[in-house]
């Protein structure tokens, strides 16, 4: 496969998150058959976000030490207590999760979740060790209005409130167009790389030149087709992965699309 070269100033991350789809028995397949196909890929954080049902058998299936870090696509900002149907970030973390997905628009739409409750859940999740993975991401409607700018600068400054300097390099953001979610209608390489390219600046200004140098992951009707194109943008680390990360077989060429290329490999 031909690359775009690019710098790789950031190791690219790949996640795949696969929303309410696969029970506990499917998850054990579908992971060996990822781990199988990326087991030999260097220099790519990959991590997958099935279901919470499914997080004990995936890390079953994991072991230890896998290339694969598992996610979890939501938690409760409480240690524990009376919060039916809840699960916290001690009971991810003591499973073997790594990531947490946070502010997901499909939480922020359906749930109800706002910047501050996401706010909330990003610092608790890096005292528990986790790396919240925080979305953004505007509508269709905002779009057209031309508020996409406005919009994701408000949902991140709100989502980061209070988030822990120190803890900065756990950090990892999600640009997802709400409009481009199980659509099939990806944003082009250029209308995602500038709302990252605005974000990298809002996040110099939050937290210095550190802020400069966080992970930020495109979602939104990624594919093998176009992820090469997309990951060629200077401002793009790689991605969240809805729909696709469900086959192993799209979701390893995604990675493989992310993967830095070596100067002899194109030649
Ligand atoms: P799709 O890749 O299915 O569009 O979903 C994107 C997404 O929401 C990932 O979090």
């Amino acid at each position: 496969m031909t690359r775009l070269k690019k710098n790789f100033p950031r190791r690219p991350l790949v996640a795949g998150n696969w929303k309410m789809h696969r029970t506990a028995s499917d998850t054990k397949n579908l992971i060996e058959d990822i781990v199988q196909r990326v087991q030999k890929i260097a220099n790519v954080d990959m991590v997958v976000c099935p279901p919470f049902t499914s997080l004990a058998v995936a890390a079953e299936t994991l072991g230890r030490h896998s290339v694969l870090a598992i996610g979890a696509q939501n938690m409760h900002q409480a240690k524990e207590g009376a919060f039916t149907g809840e699960v916290s970030g001690t009971m991810l973390r003591d499973l073997g999760v790594r990531y947490v997905i946070l502010g997901h628009s499909e939480r922020r739409h359906f749930f109800n979740e706002t910047d501050t409750g996401v706010a909330a859940k990003a610092t608790i999740a890096v005292s528990y060790l986790l790396r919240p993975i925080v979305c953004v991401g505007e509508t269709l409607a905002q779009r057209e209005a031309k508020e996409t700018m406005a919009v994701v600068e408000a949902q991140l400054r709100g989502s980061l409130q209070g988030f822990p300097k120190e803890k900065l390099a756990e950090l990892v953001i999600a640009y997802e167009p709400v409009w481009a979610i199980g659509t099939g209608k990806v944003a082009t390489p250029k209308q995602a790389n500038d709302v990252h390219h605005k974000i990298r600046a809002i996040l110099t200004d939050l937290f210095g030149p550190e802020g400069a140098n966080l992970r930020i992951l495109y979602g939104g009707s990624v594919k093998p087709e176009n992820s090469a194109a997309l990951m060629a943008e200077n401002d793009i680390d790689g991605f969240l992965v809805g729909g696709a990360s469900l086959d192993a077989r799209s979701f390893f060429n995604i990675i493989e699309s992310a993967r830095p290329v070596r100067a002899s490999e194109n030649d």
